[in-house]
């Protein structure tokens, strides 16, 4: 689930290994671990806690070696603890490092433990370290010993295997979560993502499901599921990321929340033409699959959710064309009825979502007319799974909390949404209003972003809260949910979103001072309805905090603080509300002193269930 890392090289690798790790952080994880051989010998070090304690130990004892594995890991089984963190050691001479869950561990384990072997951690990752050493004991090689062992294995795997008795080589095995090979002159290397490996190589070859792979210093030999060998293609990486550059911000969070209009110009380049959006914006072939869609299913998780709900206003109301919108890990576990004509949506910050994924597979032998994924990692597998990719074009978020991710998939989506819109009854002139519209989007959301000192004043009057609610109506109520989730991820401040309309069949029974009301209020046709449940707020003594459009009239008083949020398009005012709203929280946050960009129990890239 976190984050791997491995070489095989004539140079000391350790330095590349932990520079890897740093490069992950953002993923979010507990611990940090390495292990080196040098002339026959393993050297291993751990730590609780951040990359940083990890270099620090490497820095103080000094690890020599060519081959060597390292890995962030986010625990699933067994506590955050030194003696969990990865890798794990089979009678010093196999290591291990694995991200994902070994679900049958519990059977392997005991049968390994009547074979003879002893378990040093809580985790399910030590049965791969003593099953391929078992299996090793009777076959030729580490790579044949590999293949066997993963048979045995039910789960999500991304694994590396290092033999101190085989040194010049590393075993890398793919099963649900990914991996990728980077090749370099006389040397290569693997990691869980591309990101990793920048400082070393730009050439890439991604595993596919199933791969089981032999990586030396000067070969790399591929194998699928079955055993064949295979060719697969190498990719060369255009990314341009620098983990150390938070340029002048205190956080990548606040650094990638200021990104947005920058996100948003580059997701909307070359796809816009002067009246309608380009034919060849979602992929090739895409026109003449588009033309048929009548329904769209669109499934993903957490913010990338919030901007499927967005777009379901949007589509049913300007596309014409129906559409569901479900959680990744509801649509996988149970059967749904297609509707005809339907396209499959998977939207993805990552591309790496385990349920995601799951969903994307399920849904092949559904009936779609085909799927198309909205997602901002290029080479990723939703992207390689899809018959169709828009690539959101925020750049590499950093952040666990998405930002520029989720406003650069409104995006992506308001286009799929004129594309559909152009085949069922969209006008000519209504197409154009709402390209003029996306096209005057980014400099909104510069002016969006000016308001970031008035939010950090009102910030602190949330210092010495515990809960708070966020209303929205129509498509401003995912914009709430999204709030909601902002604040709750990174200032572990208890926040929950409700249609305004619900207020009174539940919710309004919390209101009281110690309850900030957090409202998103444009001037569109609800406005007058929104405005309603802001005085039934203010009737029970909710102190409420109203981001609304300059025209709306709300007046700020004892109770009501009122943020004015520049005018926009009414169709592209869910992209503009979002902005303040991550503010707040990042504000909250900074004052409650959390760990912004890496909050606690999260990680980035959710590959496991
Ligand atoms: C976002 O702030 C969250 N950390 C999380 O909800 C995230 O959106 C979710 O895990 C889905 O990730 P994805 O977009 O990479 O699929
Ligand atoms: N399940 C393993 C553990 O708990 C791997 C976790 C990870 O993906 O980081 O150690």
């Amino acid at each position: 689930m976190c984050g791997i890392v491995g070489a095989v090289a004539q140079r000391d690798v350790v330095d590349i290994l932990v520079e890897g790790l740093r490069r992950l952080e953002y993923r979010g994880y507990d611990s940090a671990g390495v292990a080196v051989v040098n002339n026959g010998e393993l050297k291993r070090l751990r730590r609780l806690g951040k990359v940083k304690e990890l270099a620090d130990a490497v820095d103080a004892s000094p690890t020599p070696g060519g081959t060597g594995i390292a890995h962030t890991r986010w625990a699933t089984h067994g506590e955050p603890s030194e003696r969990n963190a990865h890798p794990h050691v089979s009678n010093d001479q196999l290591a291990v490092v694995h991200n994902g869950i070994i679900e049958n561990h519990t059977a392997l384990k005991k049968e390994l433990e009547a074979a003879g072997y002893r378990f040093d951690s809580q985790t399910d990752t030590e049965v791969i370290a003593h099953l391929v050493h078992k299996i090793r004991q009777e076959s030729d090689d580490l790579l044949s010993a590999v293949q066997q062992a993963v048979k045995k294995l039910d789960g999500a795997y991304g694994t590396v295997i290092m033999d101190t008795n085989d040194s010049d080589r590393l075993v890398v095995a793919r099963s649900g979560s990914p991996l990728v090979i980077g090749l370099g002159i006389g040397e290569n290397f693997i990691a869980s993502d591309q990101l990793a490996l920048l400082p070393v190589t730009r050439r890439f070859v991604f595993l596919e499901e199933g791969d089981v792979a032999e990586i030396t210093r000067t070969s790399v030999r591929v194998f699928d599921k079955d055993g064949n060998p295979v060719e697969r293609e190498e990719h060369e990486s255009t990314i341009s990321y620098d983990a150390g550059d938070k340029g002048q911000y205190r956080h990548f969070m606040l650094k990638e929340i200021h990104e947005q209009p920058h996100a948003v110009t580059n997701t909307l380049e070359g796809r816009l033409g002067k009246d309608s959006v380009l034919d060849e914006t979602f992929g090739n072939g895409a026109a003449e699959l588009l033309k048929k869609v009548k329904h769209v299913q669109i499934v993903a998780c957490g913010t990338s959710y919030h901007s499927a709900m967005v777009a379901r206003y949007w589509m049913e109301s300007l596309a014409n064309v129906s559409c569901n919108v479900e959680i990744a890990s509801e649509f996988r576990y149970r059967k749904s009825v297609v509707q005809p004509n339907s396209l499959l949506v998977t939207i993805s910050q990552s591309g790496e979502t385990a349920d995601t994924l799951a969903a994307l597979r399920l849904a092949k032998d559904l009936g779609y007319l085909g799927s198309l994924t909205i997602c901002n990692v290029a080479g990723s597998s939703l992207v390689r799974e899809s018959d169709l990719a828009f690539m959101t074009r925020a750049g590499a978020e950093i952040g666990v909390a998405s930002t520029k991710a989720f406003t650069t998939q409104l995006v992506g989506l308001a286009m799929l949404v004129l594309s559909l819109g152009k085949h069922n009854g969209l006008s000519a002139e209504q197409q154009a209003d709402m390209v003029q519209a996306l096209k005057s989007l980014p400099a909104k959301l510069e002016e969006s972003l000016s308001l970031a000192e008035r939010i950090e004043e009102l910030a602190e009057e949330f210092a010495d809260k515990h809960h708070s609610l966020f209303l929205g109506r129509g498509d401003q109520y995912p914009i709430a949910m999204e709030g909601a989730l902002k604040l709750k991820e990174i200032s572990y401040i208890h926040a929950e979103a409700y249609a305004a309309g619900e207020l009174k069949h539940g919710p309004l029974a919390l209101i009281d001072a110690q309850m900030p009301i957090i409202v998103v209020a444009p001037n569109n046709e609800l406005l007058e309805k929104l405005k309603s449940n802001v005085e039934e707020v203010r009737a029970r003594g909710g102190i409420l905090y109203v981001f609304a459009d300059v025209e709306a009239n709300f007046e700020s008083d004892e109770n009501m603080r009122v943020i004015d949020v520049p005018h926009c398009h009414p169709w592209l005012a869910p992209i503009l509300y979002t902005l303040p709203l991550q503010l707040l929280s990042y504000y909250v946050a900074i004052i409650k002193g959390t760990d912004v960009d890496q909050p606690r129990n999260l990680a980035k890239s959710v590959t496991v269930e």
